[in-house]
């Protein structure tokens, strides 16, 4: 057998030459002046669906390139690979015989007269690494917006506690040193009417500010946050709700808090407006650096499969979503009569940080 550094005859050469041709796991194009395809090698017609006899002289190679991608991914003919010799590699937006289309790494080479053609491309189906690429991107916007919803909520719930909130306690306070002041039984009426109104209000907004990020969750972390979070969903929709922890208690990194308390709050709201219950149930474990967490109901249950393809609400994809982003699982069991039970698993460190997750997207 001849090597590159011990060829013998031309005969040999060439024939070692050809067996790389047949072997290459790269599509290997060959194009005459005209544009024609002249030679392809087995991975190119496997690649782009047409075989070499079909090729032969006969199909012009824009019926197989479809532009040459920018960094979007929009292709354009304008920057031809065929006219512009300087661009040694490129991206390909190549289209098989069937019309499927999809990018491909590219390089060309000018070949020499005496050969009878006039260009090589070389193709390698990028498909793989950009649906990754995709992923990873998909991934790390989520996570911005993610951070970003949580990061306005608490400014919100900061700025509605300390603004609102306490310009309203003022009120209260002000209207009480009224009281205290001789005045009519008509206009003391009113003032106690005043006081109610802007009791209620203040409640409504310190509600509000809870709802929006509990100052619990960063004080005094998971456990207590959603334990206060019952107390007002029972209050809020008369449903008894139960809360068990087993295992460590500890505290977890931010990112895991918040996803956990967001998750649960997500099934609680969805047990109140549709399972159509009086109980819910809510089951926090922390073993062997796992933390997990169930939240039940015994109520009328939903087709899972259905509603998932059908992506009625946002709510059960942002709960898939949160714990992927931590490395982390949701599966979401529901029987029709029988209830539904959402089960979150997040695998973490001793410091209570998520154990896999990619460094790109990961804040904790
Ligand atoms: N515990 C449950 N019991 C019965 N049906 C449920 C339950 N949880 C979810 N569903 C069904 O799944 C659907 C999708 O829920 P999801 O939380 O994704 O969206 P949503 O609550 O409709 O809207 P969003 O959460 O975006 O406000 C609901 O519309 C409801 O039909
Ligand atoms: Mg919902």
């Amino acid at each position: 057998m001849a090597s590159f550094t011990n060829m013998g005859s031309a005969r040999e050469t060439s024939s070692f030459l050809e067996s790389i041709f047949k072997h290459m796991t790269d599509a290997i194009i060959v194009i005459d002046k005209q544009g024609f395809v002249v030679g392809v090698n087995p991975a190119a017609e496997t690649l782009i669906g047409w075989s070499a006899e079909e090729l032969s002289g006969k199909v012009h190679v824009c019926a197989i390139c479809k532009g040459i991608a920018t960094c979007s991914e929009e292709a354009t003919c304008a920057e031809c690979f065929r006219e512009k010799l300087n661009v040694p590699s490129f991206e390909m937006r190549v289209i098989t015989k069937s019309g499927h289309e999809f990018p491909a790494a590219a390089s060309s080479a000018r070949l020499p007269e005496e050969s009878g053609a006039d260009f090589v491309v070389i193709l390698r189906d990028m498909s793989e690494q950009h649906r990754i690429e995709r992923e990873r991107f998909h991934r790390v916007m989520t996570n911005y917006v993610i951070q970003a919803q949580e990061e306005e909520r608490k400014r919100v719930s900061r700025d509605l506690h300390d603004g609102v909130g306490q310009a309203l306690y003022s009120i209260i306070v002000g209207m009480k040193v009224l009281d205290q002041l001789p005045m009519d039984e008509v206009m003391r009426h009113h003032l106690a009417e005043l006081q109610q109104m802007t009791v209620r209000a203040l409640e409504e907004v310190r509600s509000l500010a809870v709802d929006l990020r509990p100052s619990a969750l960063d004080d005094l972390g998971l456990v207590p946050a959603i334990r206060s979070f019952i107390k007002r969903f029972e209050q809020t929709f008369g449903i008894e709700s139960y809360l068990e922890v087993e295992g460590k208690q500890r505290r977890y990194s931010s990112a895991v808090e918040t996803a956990l308390y967001r998750i649960c709050q997500e099934a609680m709201t969805n047990a109140a407006k549709y399972a159509d219950t009086d109980q819910v149930f809510v089951r926090i474990s922390d073993y062997n650096n796992r933390i997990e967490m169930k939240i039940e109901d015994h109520g009328c249950g939903f087709d899972t499969e259905q509603i998932l393809i059908q992506g009625t609400g946002l709510g059960l994809y942002g709960m898939k979503e949160r714990a992927n982003l931590l490395g982390g699982d949701v599966k979401i069991h529901s029987t029709i009569g029988r209830g539904t039970t959402i089960h979150v698993v997040i695998p973490l460190d001793e410091e209570g940080a998520p154990l896999y997750v990619d460094p790109g997207t990961y804040c904790r």
